[in-house]
């Protein structure tokens, strides 16, 4: 664009625009402003000493979050309403407090006598907590300056608090987006952690920008089924540590306790075994859990058999269903089959093949299986076992909880040979299921 007049020779619209352009050789940028062409470094020069982290001493959120909390590090946890969100923040914010160290907890939800109050009934109550009730983040981070070395802040709710007056509404994506910098960049400056809480949409996915997680460094999202009392946190990002832990806590009258005996979940430990179920340990990300499958079979009255499932994907439970069927000749077109797995679970993990068609098996030939036994292996489609992924994890968990023996496959390498638990290799589902085949229907 050619405008303005020439200050030389007085011509008009000759002036035009030239973007700056850097010499590399000399390092120029434009005219004469000096760019530091030695900016970039050698990595191994770079000082990598891991962050002191600031733990919660709420162990399976510290867990999560990779160890504790990173000083200038941002966490978002998003969840839906009346999850308990505010709860385990309020829990870790008092709890960290009383070990001596000041924290703030910003709150544009809720009346300070509203928080207060959950703070007494949650006992975390503290002469370290302080509270910062109102809309306005500027004002409530400004209460930072008077807090001596405060060890973290909370910000409840990312979406209800504002950044900029004039920018309207909290909530909208500009607001959001300004509010998120400005917790950000006070927690860079400040280098002290900071946790905000995240309004989810319908679909799960945090509100406002999806800019959002990408500025933040961890996060986390925090669920559970409607009718249970158990809360799940999982990371989804995480730029200090990995996204493979899971979280569980129970929600009670006095907040959440952290549930450490994960297994329990979702297995009712029932001395009688009944024909259709088996166990097997999968994993939720790093964390055996161990799974009860069930299966109840009844002659069908419709001319093709029903088949449904809850917990594990009705195509792969059909496609089971059939390897039994071909592979152990145990013919299944007769019988309804309902598939269950306790506890709500639902499981994507193929290590849970085998038990599964173990307990189709069972079902249909009316003949339970040994209660102390837990099957760990994929099945293919010729019906052969094959190998699962972190076998010595899964069977420490089996053996924890007091499983006698392991169906495992015998294409299995199994490293750690000091365990107590029988170990039954198998190659082939045929094999696994021998002593089910000679048996008849009851
Ligand atoms: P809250 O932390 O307010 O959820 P969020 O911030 O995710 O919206 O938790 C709200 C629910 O938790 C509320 O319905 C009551 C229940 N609750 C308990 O069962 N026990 C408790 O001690 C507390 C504080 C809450
Ligand atoms: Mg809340």
């Amino acid at each position: 664009m050619k405008t303005g007049r020439c200050m030389s020779c007085g011509a008009w619209g000759t002036l035009e625009l030239e973007t700056p352009v850097l010499n590399l050789k000399s390092g120029k940028l434009g005219k004469n402003k000096m760019i530091d062409v030695s900016a970039a470094k050698v990595i191994s020069a770079v000082d990598v000493k891991p962050p002191e982290r600031i733990k919660t001493e709420i162990n399976e959120l510290d867990r999560v979050l990779g160890g504790g909390l990173i000083p200038g590090g941002v966490a978002l946890i998003g969840g839906q309403p009346g999850i308990g969100k505010s709860t385990l923040l309020l829990q870790a914010a008092g709890s960290v407090a009383k070990k001596g160290r000041p924290v703030l907890y910003i709150s544009g939800e809720e009346s300070d006598a509203q928080v207060a109050l959950r703070a007494a009934r949650i006992n975390a109550a503290s002469n370290n907590l302080f509270l910062s009730c109102g809309s306005n983040l500027v004002a409530a981070l400004a209460s930072l300056e008077k807090l001596e070395d405060p060890a973290f802040f909370v910000l409840d709710s990312v979406q209800a608090l504002k950044a900029d007056e004039d920018s309207g509404w909290a909530g909208t994506p500009n607001q959001v987006r300004a509010v998120a910098q400005t917790v950000i960049d006070t927690a860079r400056e400040k280098n002290i952690p900071a946790v905000m809480i995240g309004h989810i949409t319908k679909d799960g996915k945090i509100a406002g920008p999806m800019l959002l997680e990408h500025m933040v460094d961890t996060v986390l999202n925090f669920s559970g089924e409607g009718y249970s009392s158990y809360r799940m946190l999982r990371a989804i990002k995480n730029r200090y540590g990995s996204t493979d832990e899971l979280g569980v806590f129970e929600m009670n009258e006095d907040g959440l306790t952290p549930l450490e005996d994960k297994s329990g979940l979702y297995w009712n430990r029932e001395d009688k075994s009944v024909p259709g179920v088996a166990m097997t340990i999968a994993l939720e990300g790093n964390t055996p859990l161990a799974a009860e499958i069930q299966i109840l079979s009844s002659p069908t009255v419709f001319p093709y058999p029903r088949r449904t499932a809850r917990g594990i994907d009705l195509n792969k439970f059909q496609l089971l269903t059939a390897v039994v069927e071909r592979r152990c000749g145990i013919p299944a077109s007769r019988d309804d089959l309902y598939l269950n797995i306790a506890g709500g679970l639902y499981i994507q993990d193929p290590s849970a093949d085998l038990a599964s068609c173990a307990a189709i098996a069972s079902a249909l030939k009316n003949v339970a299986l040994d209660s102390g036994t837990c099957w760990l292996g994929e099945t293919g489609l010729a019906g052969e076992i094959r190998p699962v992924t972190r076998l010595n994890a899964r069977l420490k968990e089996a053996e924890r909880l007091g499983f006698k023996s392991a169906v495992i496959s015998s294409r299995e390498r199994v490293k750690n040979t000091g365990f107590k638990i029988k170990l039954n290799p198998v190659s082939h589902l045929a094999e696994a299921l021998a002593f089910l085949l000679v048996s008849r229907r009851k």
